[in-house]
């Protein structure tokens, strides 16, 4: 493999802007990364002390292997929404290791709001167990919570990909074989209390840990029944009597200590085999990337340079180089793993789209994981290209994206507008994981794009109704929401709030996050039995 020729000048202008620029929003991500951490109520860390009970934090300190990698998903999901205080939507997950295995945890923060369940909290549990059962990751619950948050049930409760999903998928997870271990660790009130139920091994913490489908409060309301939270169901009776949990625990610690062993003791993976490398570091500092990627979307740089400091050795075979320009595509080592990348270079023509169609296809066959460097603006539009088939070249790689099985990573390097987001494996194409940088932007289309159709349509519209074209203040003003709007909601900061990604990454570790997520990933089978693709149109 070559190794790729950096031409970058690091001591340029430009690219110490850029450098300072990416920097300070590095440093926003930390604060925001630590807010959502520490940022907790002085009432609700003196109920957590009088209750003698372990912080989410310290609870999986506990339980992690040191020293190995906790890759968090999602932690500033439900940023500023509800009170701004939700913060990692009440839930902290991610992906660690516990006895040398890999495992996916879901375990809730008591400190806010006793636990209880938002809607953003139902969606990350949701994407937790997607997690799992993609790529057949033990689930460790950690179960502290109220139940629903009351105030909010109605966005919580009824739908299809609701409250009720979260027990649905345990069942199917059991079906699959993947272990689910639960540590009741406070109340698991209502619907909590299935987690539980539902989990295939449950350890319940003596005095603090209690399951019931409807709390003393509920129960003196509808029987006139006094009972305390113990009685009604703690370790005691669960262990002894009901036969709910499985394992009674002292305390919280002694109750992960448990937990480790019951993981100590499952069956070992069988991780799917790749050919894999002695992992090499790139030849330049992963850092450079910050001055590297422009300040602003519009400016075009080259996506190798990124490459080259993400893959080992930066060494990199790139196919069809001289063909289909705007996209590059080709092989390397990513921590030792195969990779096959495709990196945007501009908008998408046909030539490029044919390119990824075969490129994909290739790794697909040969079982190489791939992996999408999204900086897109859609694909290219117009007469001369809607005549040359766009469209429908276009589609092919849209296709081979929706059912290639290998598994799939994207990063969200910047821009991620219109069917480009398809194209190039969005959320909806069913990447493993999706991170976005603090720079990306993601939408139908900017919000200058956006404006200027709304205001042509709207101009077309009053010429068809006989008057006069809208006046520059009308403009500005039709102008002006549509543009902030799309700024505010493209943001990676809104993005992430609403979990339509795994997390902001700081540019400089993307290169670990995806070895970790590619490990983990091999604890699946490569890709299913069916190989195949729909029909591509010709
Ligand atoms: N919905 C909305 N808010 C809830 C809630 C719920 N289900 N359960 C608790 N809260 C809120 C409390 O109002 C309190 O808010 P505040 O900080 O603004 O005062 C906060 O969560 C902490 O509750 P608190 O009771 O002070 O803490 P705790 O540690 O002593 O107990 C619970 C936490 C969750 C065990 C306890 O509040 C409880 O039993 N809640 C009701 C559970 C229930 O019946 N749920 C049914 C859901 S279907």
């Amino acid at each position: 493999m070559q190794v790729i020729d950096t031409r970058v000048d690091t001591t340029s202008e430009d690219y110490q802007e850029n450098y300072r620029a990416m920097e300070e929003r590095v440093a926003d991500l930390r604060k925001e990364l630590e807010t959502a951490r520490s940022d907790r109520p002085d009432k609700a860390k003196a109920r957590l002390a009088e209750q003698n009970k372990l912080s989410v934090r310290e609870r999986l300190d506990l339980l992690l292997d040191r020293n190995a990698p906790f890759l968090e998903i999602a932690p500033l999901a439900a940023k500023d929404m509800y009170d701004r205080k939700v913060h990692g939507a009440g839930i902290v997950s991610g992906i660690g290791v516990v006895e040398g295995r890999e495992v996916i945890v879901h375990a809730n923060d008591s400190m806010i709001k006793g636990g209880t369940i938002y809607p953003l909290g139902v969606k990350k549990g949701l994407r937790t167990q997607a997690i799992a059962m993609e790529n057949r990751l033990p689930i460790i619950y950690l179960v502290d919570s109220g139940g629903a948050y009351l105030p909010l049930q109605s966005e919580i409760f009824p739908d299809a990909d609701d409250g009720g999903r979260i027990f649905y998928n345990q069942a199917v997870i059991s079906k699959m074989g993947i272990p689910q271990v639960c540590g009741v660790m406070g109340l698991c009130t209502a619907g909590a209390a299935y987690i539980p139920a539902m989990s295939d091994e449950v350890v319940h913490v003596k005095g603090t840990g209690a399951i019931f489908l409807g709390g003393p409060p509920l129960v003196r309301a509808a029987t006139g029944e006094e009972v305390t939270a113990d009685e009604l169901g703690g370790a005691d009776v669960h262990c002894r009597q009901s036969g709910v949990s499985d394992y009674l625990a002292e305390d919280d610690s002694h109750c992960i200590q448990i937990i480790r062993q019951i993981v100590k003791a499952l069956p070992p993976p069988r991780k799917a085999e790749v050919g894999v490398r002695e992992p090499k570091p790139p030849l330049y500092d992963a850092k450079e990337i910050y001055g590297i990627v422009p300040r602003s979307l519009s400016v075009p740089y080259d996506v190798r340079e990124v490459i080259a400091r993400m893959v080992d050795g930066s060494e990199f075979l790139e196919f069809k180089a001289l063909y289909g320009p705007t996209l590059v595509c080709g092989w390397a080592y990513i921590h030792g793993f195969p990779v096959g990348i495709l990196g945007n270079n501009g908008v998408l023509f046909s030539d490029s789209s044919l390119k990824a169609t075969q490129f994909i296809q290739l790794c697909d066959k040969r079982g190489i994981p791939l992996l999408f460097l999204q900086n897109i603006n859609g694909y290219i539009i117009g007469k001369e290209y809607e005549r040359g088939g766009i469209t429908k070249d276009g589609h092919k790689m849209v296709n081979a994206v929706a059912t290639a099985t290998v598994p799939k990573f994207t990063v969200i390097i910047g821009a991620s507008f219109g069917a480009g987001n398809y194209g190039m494996c969005g959320r909806a194409y069913g990447p493993r994981f999706l991170w976005m940088w603090p720079n990306g932007q993601i939408g139908v289309m900017g919000g200058e794009q956006a404006a200027h159709v709304m205001i042509t349509v709207k101009n077309d519209q009053l010429q068809r109704e006989g008057n006069p074209p809208l006046s520059e203040e009308l403009v500005r003003q039709i102008k002006g929401p549509i543009v902030d709007a799309a700024e505010r909601e493209g943001n990676a900061y809104y993005s992430t709030a609403n979990l339509w990604d795994d997390g902001i990454l700081d540019p400089a570790k993307t290169r670990d996050v995806l070895g970790l997520a590619i490990s983990a990933a091999l604890n699946a089978p490569l890709r299913s039995d069916v190989y195949g693709y729909g029909t591509f149109r010709m």
